[in-house]
């Protein structure tokens, strides 16, 4: 991403931004009584106890304790729809190098493929005309052993996932029943009534076998989990407001290659109405602007990466949107010395005019190969005068900012084939 002159222009065109589309309900409907296509809710179901409802989301029917409380939130549908489905893709290729092929519900099968297979063009194109999670039936000589996982089963080679702040345990309960190729998962509250209803409603859904409630503050799991043998192949944060205090525990104890999945709902802050609040949380400031909501995915991506270096590992985007009064980004980490060392030129400063938004980037650091070797070294600046070339006002300076791409452009391709470019993937 360069910078640019023009105004009107975002940050990077591919970005979901202020724009992006959501199907979520109105945040006033936050009743668990109110019913859509996806969710109705009963006070008959047998099972209950006093004051209990039901609410249906996806494949889960939740417990929650009363209509009254404010346990659902259904503005988060999508929220937990996109990570369904952006788990889904992460398991289809992570568990393809472990001889592990995912069935997909109402998915028609597919040969697994590396991505650095499908990068190349060796994919095999008739691999996709299979009937619907038919069991294959091997060609004879066919070299390739593989093992299946459906959802609802327990994959002694799938991944390790962790809900860190659970509450109910919708989303991991979503987990369980929609995302095939699972180990186990960890669905945390530190609060006591949150355990006890993440278990009941592993039992009501009958995903006991790979749910587990636990009740722990979620950066002392995450500590605990640093280990190499103990890491998460997924994490889970959705806090209220900013997930920053959780954010170093996170980068050590997701798996070399691991799925971080992180909401921030502190928009005021990230969106630069505190400007100096989110240097703090996140150690770059936000500014007013009409790019502020990708600021706001660049702010955490910045923040994410930068922690990941103090451990020698980094972040690549898989996915980055603006919904309605949060963000949601999906990054891979991964360790690497020599990658850490361009870390600093993945990031930059921010010039914005104040009179017309014209905006410059100053990168952090310099890359320059020399033959068979990169050479690092301070960037050169500023790319602006005192004044606007435009219009001949002052400039703001905000950041530093993920100066990168926000998506992984593969898992957002047709050539994916992933279930959140199908017309009705959920
Ligand atoms: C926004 S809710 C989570 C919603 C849930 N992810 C979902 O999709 O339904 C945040 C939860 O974090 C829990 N929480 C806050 N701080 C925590 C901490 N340090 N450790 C564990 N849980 C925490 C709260 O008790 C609350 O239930
Ligand atoms: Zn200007």
């Amino acid at each position: 991403m360069d910078s640019k002159n023009e105004p009107e222009e975002s940050l990077d065109t591919t970005s979901a931004g202020a724009d992006s589309t959501t199907t979520a309900v109105p945040m006033e409907d936050t009743n668990p009584s109110s019913s859509t296509e996806s969710r109705q809710t009963s006070l008959t179901e047998p099972g209950l106890l006093p004051g209990e409802t039901v609410v249906k989301e996806g494949k889960a029917a939740i417990l929650f304790p009363s209509a009254n409380e404010v346990f659902y939130n259904p503005v988060q549908e999508f929220n937990r729809d996109l990570t369904c489905a952006v788990i889904t893709e992460f398991a289809r290729e992570q568990l393809a190098q472990r001889g592990v092929r995912i069935l997909v519900p109402g998915e028609k099968d597919r040969v697994v493929v590396q991505l650095s297979e499908e990068k190349n063009g060796t994919v095999d194109q008739e691999a996709s005309e299979q009937p619907e999670n038919e069991p294959q039936k091997e060609e004879e000589g066919d070299e390739k052993d593989y093992i299946t996982a459906s959802v609802g089963e327990r994959c002694e080679q799938g991944l390790r996932v962790l809900e860190g702040l659970a509450a109910s345990g919708l989303r991991s309960v979503r987990f369980a029943l929609e995302v095939p190729g699972l180990k186990n998962i960890t669905a945390n509250d530190y609060s006591a009534k949150a355990a006890a209803l993440i278990a009941r409603n592993a039992q009501h859904n009958n995903v006991s076998h790979i749910l587990q409630a636990s009740q722990r503050d979620a950066s002392m799991v995450m500590y605990e989990a640093r280990g190499r043998k103990e890491r998460y192949d997924v994490i889970d944060l959705d806090p209220y407001g900013s997930p920053s205090p959780f954010l170093d525990a996170a980068v050590q104890a997701v798996s070399e290659g691991g799925l971080l999945c992180i909401t921030c709902t502190d928009m005021a802050v990230m969106a630069g109405n505190s400007g100096e609040t989110c240097y703090s949380k996140y150690g770059s400031v936000s500014i007013k602007s009409k790019y502020c909501h990708e600021m706001a995915l660049r702010i955490i991506l910045h923040s994410l990466d930068q922690r990941a270096a103090v451990y020698q590992r980094y972040i690549e985007p898989l996915l980055s949107v603006s919904v309605d009064f949060y963000i949601r980004v999906f990054v891979r980490v991964k360790t690497g010395q020599s990658v850490v060392k361009n870390s600093a030129s993945k990031q930059a400063l921010l010039y914005n005019c104040v009179g017309c938004g014209a905006f410059h980037l100053q990168r952090m650091g310099k890359k320059m190969s020399q033959g068979k070797h990169m050479k690092y070294s301070a960037a050169t600046g500023p790319p602006v005068g005192p004044n606007c070339e435009h219009c001949g006002q002052r400039h703001q300076l905000g950041g530093p900012v993920w100066a990168e791409p926000i998506h992984d452009n593969y898992i957002c391709s047709e050539g994916s084939g992933c279930r959140f470019r199908e017309p009705h993937p959920f």
